[in-house]
């Protein structure tokens, strides 16, 4: 059975003290867990991470990268430094990088192409905001932001991992139910099963207010793979529950 994933996305939090007391607390706790373990941490606490990691099952990741290979592009992030430290995820695409950063699906599906021909693992998100929802176009935009991703990366998109994320649902304590997310799940699978004879391998993650208490219900869904855990991921005791319960 395909091992699920639970990633940590901390976001712009944390310091060389905060980052390495929650670290301890989750090392300490994690044992030998029965999914995948990671954490994506600001890049300028990649060495520190890295170090604090090391021969651990939890693994690395970053927040975003440039979709450059190197040059004049100030304050950009290439994915070779990236895999300097070991990385082996990057979130790309979330939406608070489309929403404040102005990222369209082109630029995040070539990040994730850059990503993938450095051996890093993207993790694509996708979703749709309050107002598409009620307007009714989630479907349309989801499968319209992975279209993107699909289109540029071929055959290469079984090495992808996807996260739901609808916009609403993110730091709000709001999460979709685990109905919701698993209808907008088997959406992106059949996609994704059109575009790839290896589709039943990518792991669908969902993300957005994931938490100790509804972990195993929106885990349990038949196409939710994992989960992109923001806020629940700070607390070491909180992220350890949902681990177990992916477990
Ligand atoms: P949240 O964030 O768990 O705090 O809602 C999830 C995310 O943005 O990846």
């Amino acid at each position: 059975m395909k091992k699920k994933l639970i990633a940590g996305n901390w976001k712009m939090n944390g310091s060389l003290a905060v980052n390495e007391v929650l670290l301890k607390a989750m090392l300490a706790g994690v044992g030998r867990p029965g999914c995948q373990v990671a954490v994506c941490v600001p890049a300028v606490y990649l060495a520190q991470c890295q170090a604090l990691l090391a021969g651990s099952v939890i693994e690395l990741g970053a927040q975003d990268v440039s979709s450059h290979e190197s040059g004049a592009y100030t304050g950009e992030i290439s994915p070779a430094m990236l895999k300097e430290f070991g990385l082996r995820y990057v979130i790309v695409g979330h939406s608070e990088r489309r929403q404040y950063h102005g990222e369209t699906d082109e630029l995040v599906a070539a990040k994730a192409q850059r990503a993938l021909s450095t051996g890093i693992t993207p993790i694509v998100c996708v979703g749709e905001t309050l107002a598409e929802r009620e307007a009714g176009h989630t479907e349309d935009v989801v499968k319209r932001q992975l279209a993107a991703v699909i289109h540029t990366n071929g055959h290469c998109i079984s090495e992808v991992v996807v996260a739901y994320e609808p916009v609403w649902a993110i730091g709000t304590g709001l999460s979709a139910t685990a109905e919701q997310a698993q209808q907008v799940h088997a959406v992106l699978r059949a996609q994704l099963k059109a575009a790839s004879p290896n589709a039943d391998r990518i792991k669908l993650l969902y993300g957005g207010s994931m938490n100790a208490a509804n972990a195993q219900s929106l885990l349990s869904q038949a196409d939710i793979d994992g989960g992109l855990i923001g806020g629940a991921s700070l607390k070491a005791s909180d992220f350890l529950t949902i681990i177990a319960a992916a477990s």
